[in-house]
């Protein structure tokens, strides 16, 4: 049977020469979760990773591992699966040798190793493909054979890197089903990096946002698509992702240009004299065309048949609108935007964090 790990960092830092990848990483995963490290590139997902597989070294902080601390053991001895972005399959081993290999390499009865390959490859449906060299096979199902290989021992957990990111878009949908159905059924931790926000936010059960070594927000893609933490974590999620507008909080309003808007409940509505700069956010499905409200005028409008983005400036800023049927405006049009005062988010503007 397989069991499923536990996950903890504490204060992870890592350092290349003067250059600090992760400044401080705190983290805890529960057994079972599939869990995603999101963030734009640069922003220290493979590195976590690595270092959870035992692949990096850190310069401070401990990594646990079902509490215990795995912070100087050797990869090979932590019971972790990790599949890369390239799957690094060996080129001169069949299929079924490419599964097998980690089993082998630990001195596993050839005849357990083959029941072992059966097991796995039938899991990831490519029981057909196992004389085959890699080189014969689509990028999907490369895809699956590193998968199997990765299953084949059992691990407590599995560290994903970007493992569909070589695959058409329509096969990484499919796949990214396939793989979330895989993991509930080994009952397997899993951790996985992406960079695309729509991905983390379809698979994964919980979350955290990486942005420059550090992260700025955990939580079920639920909770940070309703309240993201920053602004640049807003500007991050959603497709198309938060309009973000500079706007003054004072006299308990939320001024943009001349319009005068309540501000969202709870956030500065308490009619102080302050005077604060900040950033509203909305999305663009709360925002409506109309005869009152912010001015903006039409930039153009991209026709997904079922639904529309209308591109328009306002504020001094491109902001999208997303809408239903495709709205009657012309190209260069002077419209009104508005919105439910409930949906907006706010942020200072010095700050990025949220009000
Ligand atoms: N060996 C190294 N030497 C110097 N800098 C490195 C090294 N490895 C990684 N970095 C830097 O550390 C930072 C984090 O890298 P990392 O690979 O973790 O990013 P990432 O979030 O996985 O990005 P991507 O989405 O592009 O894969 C980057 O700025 C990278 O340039
Ligand atoms: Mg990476």
């Amino acid at each position: 049977m397989t069991q499923s790990a536990s996950v903890r960092l504490e204060g992870i830092v890592k350092r290349h020469g003067t250059f600090t990848a992760l400044h401080g990483i705190d983290l805890d995963i529960r057994p079972g979760e599939f869990f995603a490290l999101l963030g734009p590139s640069g922003s220290g997902k493979t590195t976590t990773l690595r270092i959870l597989a035992g692949l990096e070294s850190v310069d401070a902080g401990r990594v646990l591992i079902d509490g215990t601390d795995v912070t100087a053991t050797e990869p090979g001895s932590r019971d972790v699966a990790m599949v890369f972005q390239s799957y690094a399959l060996y080129p001169h081993m069949n299929v079924g040798q490419n599964i097998g290999f980690p089993l082998k390499m630990i001195g596993t009865a050839p005849a357990q190793i083959e029941k072992a390959v059966q097991d796995a490859a039938a899991k990831v449906a490519i029981s057909h493909l196992l004389d085959r060299k890699p080189g014969q096979l689509s990028g999907g199902q490369q895809q699956r054979c590193a998968l199997a290989r990765a299953i084949v021992r059992q691990p407590r957990l599995f560290l994903l890197d970007e493992p569909l990111s070589n695959l058409d878009a329509k096969l990484r949908l499919e796949t990214r089903a396939e793989l979330r159905k895989l993991q509930r059924s080994l009952g397997v931790t899993a951790v996985y990096v992406t960079h695309d926000q729509e991905e983390a936010m379809t698979i994964a059960d919980r979350m955290a946002v990486f942005m420059e070594g550090r992260i700025v927000q955990v939580g079920t893609p639920h909770e940070i698509f309703r309240k993201p933490a920053t602004a640049t974590v807003a500007a991050f999620i959603g497709t198309p992702p938060m309009n973000l507008l500079p706007a003054v909080l004072a006299d308990g309003h939320v001024r943009i240009g001349d319009e005068l808007l309540p501000p969202p409940p709870g956030a500065g509505g308490g009619g102080g004299m302050e005077h604060r700069e900040v950033i509203l956010g909305v999305r663009p499905g709360d925002l409506r065309l109309g005869t009152t409200g912010i001015p903006a005028r039409v930039e153009f409008v991209e026709d997904f048949g079922d639904s529309s983005i209308v591109n328009l400036e306002a504020a001094g800023q491109r902001v999208k609108l997303r809408a239903g049927e495709l709205p009657a405006v012309r190209e260069g049009e002077a419209v009104r935007l508005s919105f439910d005062p409930a949906a907006t988010h706010l942020f200072d503007r010095a700050t990025g964090n949220r009000i």
